[in-house]
């Protein structure tokens, strides 16, 4: 009944890291299980071998440092003909970052909360949202009532997701003014920057889009994510609007 890691991926990963799991803690195997699927990934070379990019760490920046070193790109944007990287499910990045996995509260912890059947603690299996089943998943620790609990993950998730909206009308912005440049007759070589800051903002706000807490995981690393985005973003705008008014002298 113990419990078991299968995907090679996962413990390649960990092993480039230092971390030997099969030392691993319960505790610890308690998220380790759900990090073999909820989690950044890419597919490696000509075999496409399914590797995950934390070598550097678990940050946005981290993972971005460890694609730019092997010359990754998913995707090239239509728009702005940016190299662009698409962000998975980095739920267990993202919670790696925060003050529940400081404080050493697991993935099941909180998504597959101790009952009691009968006589005997089992975990629950119905793994979803914890805000259904508050009693068991927050209520051990904190002694909040369910409506103050619930409020605290609400105050979180709407700052998070007003910061993303305004990340994403920066990256609209940025897209639009390089796009005017290319329009303009600039070249490839005069859009490296700007491109390149295209995809420095996107996969920043990705990383944060694609995860499914809407910052809860980790808040103070997902407004820095966000607004390391919002910045690349309008740098990218402000250095293809340079090249427009450039063109426009000549
Ligand atoms: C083998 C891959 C895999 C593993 C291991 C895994 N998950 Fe998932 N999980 C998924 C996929 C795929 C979905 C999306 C299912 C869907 O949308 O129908 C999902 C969905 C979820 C959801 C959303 C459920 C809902 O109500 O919509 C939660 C929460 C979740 N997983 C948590 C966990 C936790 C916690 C663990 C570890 C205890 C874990 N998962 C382990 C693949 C996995
Ligand atoms: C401290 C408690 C806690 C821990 C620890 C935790 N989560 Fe969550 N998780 C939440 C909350 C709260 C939400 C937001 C639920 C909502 O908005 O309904 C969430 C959302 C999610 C979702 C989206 C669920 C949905 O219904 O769409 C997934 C998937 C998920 N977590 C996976 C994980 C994984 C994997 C880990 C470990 C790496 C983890 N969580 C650790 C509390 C936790
Ligand atoms: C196993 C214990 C444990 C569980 C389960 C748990 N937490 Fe926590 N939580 C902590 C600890 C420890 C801290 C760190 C602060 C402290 O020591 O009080 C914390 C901090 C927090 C904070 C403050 C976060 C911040 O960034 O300042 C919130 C909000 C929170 N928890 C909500 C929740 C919610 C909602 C759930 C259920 C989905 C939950 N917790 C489940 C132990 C837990």
């Amino acid at each position: 009944m113990s419990l078991r890691i299968s995907r090679p991926a996962f413990i390649e990963a960990m092993q480039r890291r230092g971390v030997d799991i099969t030392k691993a803690s319960r505790q610890e195997m308690r998220s380790y299980v759900c990090a073999q699927c909820h989690v950044e990934y890419y597919f490696k070379g000509e075999g496409k071998y399914l590797t995950f990019p934390w070598d550097k760490g678990f940050t946005a920046d981290s993972i971005e440092a460890f694609y730019d070193e092997y010359g990754f790109s998913d995707w090239t944007h239509e728009i702005t003909g940016a190299p662009m990287l698409k962000m998975q499910h980095p739920e267990f990045e993202l919670w790696s970052t925060g003050i529940h996995a400081k404080s050493g509260v697991s993935c099941a912890d909180c998504h597959m909360p101790y009952e009691r059947v009968g006589s005997v603690k089992v975990t629950n299996h119905w793994i979803r949202s914890p805000l259904k089943n508050i009693n068991n998943a927050c209520q051990t620790c904190h002694k909040w009532d369910e409506a103050e609990l619930i409020n605290r993950v609400k105050t979180i998730q709407d700052r998070v997701f007003e910061t993303m909206t305004k990340t994403e009308n920066a990256i609209v912005d940025a897209i639009n003014a390089i796009k005017k440049a290319k329009d303009n007759g600039a070249t490839d070589e005069q859009l490296l920057t700007a491109r390149k800051l295209h995809r420095r903002a996107q996969m920043r706000w990705d990383f944060i889009a694609a995860e499914n807490s809407m910052g809860f995981h980790s808040p103070q690393e997902t407004l820095r994510t966000l607004s390391n985005a919002i910045d690349f973003a309008r740098l990218a705008q402000i250095e293809a609007e340079r090249i427009s008014k450039n063109l426009a002298a000549k």
